[in-house]
């Protein structure tokens, strides 16, 4: 068991220990405000797209720097790290890990100038670090991002928000406690092409009336890390076990789903679902392979599957309106595939095409593809402008750290965003877990 006694208070003590019931239904009805005014603002989000991109990483090289404390370097933390680096204006100060290994590595990445930590609660003591990335196992994001939040950082937490739904409430809750932004890695938000997608779905008609979605996520392995030392199969195979981790929902239709919430601008009316451990029975406690219906309103159904067994399909999103289809595939590539019956748009001619299927579709590009009969160029292209070579990971992390904490903007994937993927995704496992339908209301989106 490689949980930390000391660093670590059960599940069953922190829940207990804080009053989180209380504090829910008083912020309950001032959190169905902002939905409801989020809903009535579909194109809210993707309008605040470009912000992602605003700063001028230049000018912040004259400024002092942003001081980072990076908890968790194992796989992602190193993603992550990788890019915070380039960031201009960013300095790592300090970094923690467990795990000898990544703690080397983060060190080593991060530069001669950081500190090394096994306990994050001494780094977040330190008065220098002004925001804190969490890359660490689902289960401890919580803990981790409220400490954080409460020692006075802004916080970027990874995907998925939080292990339960309290939890994810909670960090809703001490985030606007604390008045501290906490911004979730659900790095898709911060993508170029799908704020170029979605405005082509929400606002220019472009795929008609939609009602139906595919999402999935295929691979061919076991998920499983090869351990040579057993003490560490837990922390390093901590995904296979449910004490640790939510599964392929959590880990990987996650980003997904909330691009459905995203996209669609509303919140699922209910799930249904089934999953088994039917082909890696190597002792794992999660499945390996879950398929899920959710119903969204207006009849919108959105069909998910993840399997471990056939990488044939990928992984990818797909609108599928009666004008057309817009395919999403691997977070970098866009497809518009028009149905036979739909009128011309006017712009389609002049874009590259691809074949599929024996149908030709128009490659999205987001500084090609024109705006429907007005040739102006819609809002993905000043979000990725200057910014090609950078992947979302980085677009999400200078968003971190120049809008949010230098600039003290709202993340563009904020707690609220993190908090109802967390909801949209946990009662999907309930429902596979229960073999029943699962209804949503109102109040389990309610912080
Ligand atoms: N946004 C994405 O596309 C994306 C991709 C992969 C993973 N993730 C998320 O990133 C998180 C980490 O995933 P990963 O694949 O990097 O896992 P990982 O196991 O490779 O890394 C987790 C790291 O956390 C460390 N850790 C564990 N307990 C700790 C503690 N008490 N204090 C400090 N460090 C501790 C581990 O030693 C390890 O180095 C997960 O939440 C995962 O869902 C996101």
């Amino acid at each position: 068991m490689f949980r930390d006694k000391h660093i670590f208070i059960s599940r069953r003590e922190f829940l207990r220990d804080s009053a989180w019931a209380a504090a829910a239904a008083a912020f309950a009805a001032a959190f169905q405000e902002r939905i409801e005014a989020k809903q009535k603002s579909p194109t809210a989000q993707a309008q605040a797209a470009p912000s992602a991109a605003a700063p001028d990483p230049q000018s912040a090289r004259h400024l002092p720097p942003v001081r980072i404390g990076f908890i968790g370097t194992g796989t992602q933390g190193q993603t992550l790290l990788q890019r915070l680096v380039r960031v201009p204006g960013v300095r790592v100060v300090a970094v923690c890990d467990i795990y000898p290994p990544h703690l080397s590595r983060g060190i080593q990445m991060a530069g001669a100038q950081a500190t090394s930590y096994r306990d994050y609660r001494r780094l977040l003591e330190r008065k220098d670090v002004d925001a804190v990335i969490i890359a660490t196992p689902l289960y401890l994001h919580a803990q981790m991002a409220i400490d954080a939040l409460q020692a006075g950082k802004h916080v970027f937490c990874e995907k998925m928000m939080a292990y339960s739904i309290e939890e994810a409430r909670r960090m809703v809750q001490v985030s606007r406690e604390t008045g501290k932004h906490l911004q979730i890695g659900h790095q898709r938000r911060y993508n170029p092409i799908y704020a170029h997608a979605r405005e082509m779905v929400t606002e220019q008609d472009v795929i008609g009336k939609m009602v139906h979605v595919r999402a999935w996520w295929h691979r061919n392995s076991s998920w499983k890390r090869p351990v040579r030392d057993k003490q560490y199969e837990e922390l390093l195979n901590w995904r296979l076990y449910s004490k640790y981790s939510q599964g392929l929902m959590a880990e990987l239709a996650s980003h997904q789903i909330d691009v459905v919430n995203w996209f669609t601008g509303k919140l699922p009316v209910s799930v249904m679902g089934m999953g088994g451990i039917d082909y890696w029975k190597d002792g794992r406690e999660v499945w390996d392979n879950v398929e899920v219906i959710y119903e969204y309103p207006d009849g919108v159904k959105v069909v998910y599957t993840s399997i471990l067994s056939n990488q044939y399909d990928g992984y990818a999103e797909q609108f599928m309106g009666d004008k057309g289809t817009l395919l999403l595939t691997n977070e970098k590539d866009g497809y518009l595939f028009r149905e036979p019956t739909a009128e011309e748009l006017g712009w389609d001619a002049k874009n590259k095409t691809v074949g599929k299927g024996g149908v030709t579709g128009i490659v999205l590009d987001v500084t090609a593809t024109k705006r429907r009969g007005t040739g102006a160029v819609i809002g993905g292209q000043k979000m990725a402008a200057g910014y090609e070579r950078k992947d979302a990971y980085e677009l999400e992390l200078e968003s971190f750290v120049h809008d949010v904490v230098r600039n003290g903007q709202k993340p563009l994937c904020d707690a609220e965003v993190g908090f109802q993927a967390t909801v949209t995704i946990l009662m999907a496992n309930k429902a596979i877990a229960e073999g029943t339908k699962v209804t949503f209301t109102p109040e389990m989106f309610q912080v």
